[in-house]
This record gives structure tokens, sequence and C-alpha cells, in this order.
């Protein structure tokens, strides 16, 4: 049995196997095709911190697919009162077929993992964003970015910029990513990623200077500057991120067809300006859908590499 709680879980060829997947669900849904290939089966969906595009993809994923989705928030369950991770994956992993689960430590999904009997999903936490990056490079794909592209990540070394090392060196693509300094990618997710780079050949520069890493993108993207646990810092780190807008003049380093990316939530004229957000390069919205169409493809292929 497999889980989905990093890229670096999966080979590159693996990972292409979901996409496929997902194409190819994204195709005959669109053409009205309907096939409940997961019938009757649950989806517990924990949530520990808040969500719109995870929450929606997922529940009308599996509905889609055939099974049903519990939506479980952690101030309603008795996680939210203490009851242990290994207990509560003991529990729920004996009534459902699957799990999702949105956190806050990256070791709370894995020992959740660790004693679920069904696979687990990772639906964000501190340090990666996996199932977000599979939809971000599926957009690559409809785009034509998707062929040794560079893609410049300009911003915080959050759980975004982490996905983005694991997407990259798992594929093999040019990466360049620029943050404050204080801000810095997590340092042994980065030795990873230079590690995979060696074999997928793919190209991983870190830099302080955003005119540097967006020079010549194809693809340029960004995250919150804040993400959720980090409120109390919105301050200081708006004055930290100083310089580290995406607006149009700095759009104007990148490739002329470049596109623009973002996971959204968007904070409009903090990481991102309107402008750049709503204009003709950005395809966010594509990107959103696309949540759906991956994760579909991801819950399938985790139920047909059950033992
Ligand atoms: N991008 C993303 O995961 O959005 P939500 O927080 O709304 O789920
Ligand atoms: N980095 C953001 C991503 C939100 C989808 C956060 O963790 O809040």
């Amino acid at each position: 049995m497999r889980h989905f709680l990093t890229l670096d879980d999966f080979t590159k060829e693996e990972l292409i196997e979901i996409l496929n997947i997902a194409f190819d669900i994204k195709a005959e849904i669109k053409n009205g095709i309907i096939k409940h290939r997961m019938r009757d089966k649950s989806l517990a969906m924990i949530f520990e911190k808040s969500s719109t595009r995870t929450r929606v993809s997922f529940e009308v994923g599996i509905t889609q697919l055939g099974g049903h989705a519990l939506f479980l928030s952690s101030r309603d369950t008795q996680l939210g009162r203490g009851e242990p991770i290994k207990d509560t994956a003991r529990v729920i992993s004996r009534m459902v077929d699957m799990v999702m689960i949105r956190t806050f430590k990256q070791c709370d999904v894995e020992e959740f993992a660790a004693y679920s009997k069904v696979p687990v999903i990772n639906g964000l936490t501190d340090e990666f964003h996996p199932v977000q990056l599979l939809a971000d490079y599926m957009t690559m794909i409809e785009h034509n970015k998707a062929n040794h592209p560079k893609v410049a990540y300009i911003g915080d070394g959050n759980n975004m910029a982490h996905s983005w090392l694991m997407l990259a060196s798992k594929m093999g693509f040019d990466l360049s990513i620029a943050t404050p300094k204080g801000y810095e990618v997590d340092k042994d997710i980065l030795n990873r990623a230079l590690k995979n780079a060696k074999i997928s050949a793919a190209k991983i520069s870190i830099t302080d200077d955003p005119k540097i890493a967006i020079k010549d993108a194809d693809v340029v993207t960004t995250d919150t500057w804040a993400s959720m646990g980090q409120e109390d810092e919105k301050r200081q780190r708006e004055i930290d991120f100083r310089g580290f807008k995406i607006d149009s003049s700095l759009m104007k380093l990148a490739k002329k067809d470049a596109i623009f990316l973002h996971c959204l939530p968007a904070y409009r004229g903090q990481e991102v300006s309107e402008e750049v957000l709503e204009g003709p390069q950005s395809v966010i919205f594509d990107e959103a859908e696309n949540r759906l169409h991956a994760q579909k493809g991801i819950m399938l292929w985790l139920d047909t590499h059950r033992s």
C-alpha cells in the first residue's frame, strides 16, 4: 500500500502515471462521461487548518468517482481534544477506504500513515503541499510549459517553495527560488532536492534577488507571505518582503509568453499585483480547477495500488 505524503515518495514515472490518469478523467468529465471507479468508497478528510480548494476538490472528486467524503474538522473531533494521532488513525482507517489530512507538522501526517490501514494523502502541512504541485504541473503541461522550462518561485521559503523543489528535482526542470534573507527554504529539503537533481538533471538555484530568479522564466509563481499559523507575523513579513511583489515590471523580465501560477488564496498588492493576477499571463483558475482532476488521479492511483 502506498501513501501520498511528499512528491519525493514517488518516481518520475509514477508521477507521470498519476498525471495521465488525471488527464484521462478530465477529458472524460468534459465529455460528460462519469465512471464510478471508486463506487461506495469513503474518503475521510481531516482538516486542522482552513481550506476552500482542497476541501471542495477532494469532496467533489470522490463524489464524481462514485464514493463519499466525510469532512472532519479538528474542532469537532476528539483529535482536537487530544486523542492521539495513532489511535485516531487506527480507528478511522478501519472504517474508511482513504484518508486526506491537512495539518501543521509533516511528522503528524507521517505518524497517521504509519498507523493507517488505508492510503493517506497529505492535503498540506507546514513543510509540503504535494497535491497542489501535481495540479500546477498539469497546468504547465496544458499551457505547453513542461518541456525543460525555467520556473521562478519568488516569495517565502515555505511549503509551496519546498514542494516546487521536490517537483523540479523529480521531473528535471530548472527552478530558481528567490526568498528574502531570513525566509530561506529548509536546508535538509534543499539538499534532498539537490540529490534528486543529480539524477533528473534539474537545475536548482537559490538567490535573494527576485530579478535574477525571474529572468527569462517560462513560469512565474509565488505564494502568500504569511501562511496559515503565521498570522501574528503578517506585519513584520510585509516589511521584510518588500521588493518581492510580482508586478508588471518584474513580470517583464520573464519570457514574453511566461505564465503566472499561484496556489491561492492570493493577497493582492502583497505578493502579487492585481494587474498580474488578473492579467493575460495568469492561469490561476485553470490551476485551481486542476486540483479536482489531479486529486482524482491520485486517489485512483492509490486505490489501484492497494495490496
Ligand atoms: N491552494 C489551496 O490549497 O487552497 P485551500 O487552502 O483553499 O485549500
Ligand atoms: N503557504 C500557504 C499555502 C495555502 C494553500 C499556507 O500554508 O497557508
